[in-house]
């Protein structure tokens, strides 16, 4: 089964209660979602593996460590994984950006892609899905389907910022290869398919659609 690693972290828990926030605006909600991704990234890398290779300093050589093994690419699920996209990129600049676009629909909450483009060879590289919201899990799961069966994807992880115990159960059953990171893990979902307390829809708060 994949793992769930909740990322526990004072900045984190507080940039994502003020986003939990109504009173926050469309400004303050994106800047500090770009924030806590960065945050998040910082975790989602730190068993990158690296190489030996000799530099010269200034003043001598030296054995120095760089990353090595495969590249990252960055999927965001439109729209709101977008808002992720750009903090993870601003940490590792050399990693490129794929999509799939993906919605709910709002009767029977199942996902319906209408989009997706990936760069060249993404099998060959370590996959980060992003997207703000784990809720049912129907989202997730079919992106991962996706680049599994489209783009013979084999190294993939999830980061989400919010995610209900519902959607985490649905991710570790349908891809147990695939680890998950979270910022927080909350209650439930409620009638409507949001989690519970949530911080509402995120696409509408970072677009300022609603
Ligand atoms: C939201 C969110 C996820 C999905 C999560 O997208 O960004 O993609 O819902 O829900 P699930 O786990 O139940 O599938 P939404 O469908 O609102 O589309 P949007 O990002 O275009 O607003
Ligand atoms: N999508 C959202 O944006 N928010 C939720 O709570 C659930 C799905």
């Amino acid at each position: 089964m994949g793992k769930l690693n909740v990322v526990n972290h004072p900045l984190i828990t507080h940039k994502l209660s003020i986003m939990r926030n109504k009173k926050t605006g469309s400004k303050d909600f994106r800047e500090l979602l770009s924030e806590i991704s960065m945050l998040m990234g910082y975790e989602v890398t730190r068993d990158l593996p690296l190489e030996n290779i000799v530099i010269e300093t200034p003043i001598t050589k030296m054995n120095a460590k760089m990353l090595s093994g495969k590249k990252i690419t960055i999927v965001p699920i439109l729209r709101a994984g977008l808002g992720m996209a750009d903090g993870f990129q601003r940490l590792i600049p050399t990693a490129n950006v794929g999509h799939i676009g993906m919605y709910r629909d709002h009767e029977s909450h199942e996902p319906i892609e209408y989009y997706s483009k990936m760069p060249d060879k993404v099998c060959d590289r370590k996959i980060i899905v992003v997207d703000p919201m784990l809720a049912t899990g129907g989202s997730a799961c079919d992106a991962i389907s996706l680049l599994k069966e489209k783009y013979r994807c084999t190294d993939i992880i999830l980061v989400n910022i919010v995610a209900a115990p519902e959607g985490v159960e649905k991710v570790q059953s349908e891809h147990p290869d695939v680890d998950i990171f979270v910022a927080a893990l909350d209650e439930r979902l409620n009638e409507h398919a949001y989690i519970v307390p949530g911080l509402g829809d995120a696409g509408d708060r970072i677009f300022g659609t609603k």
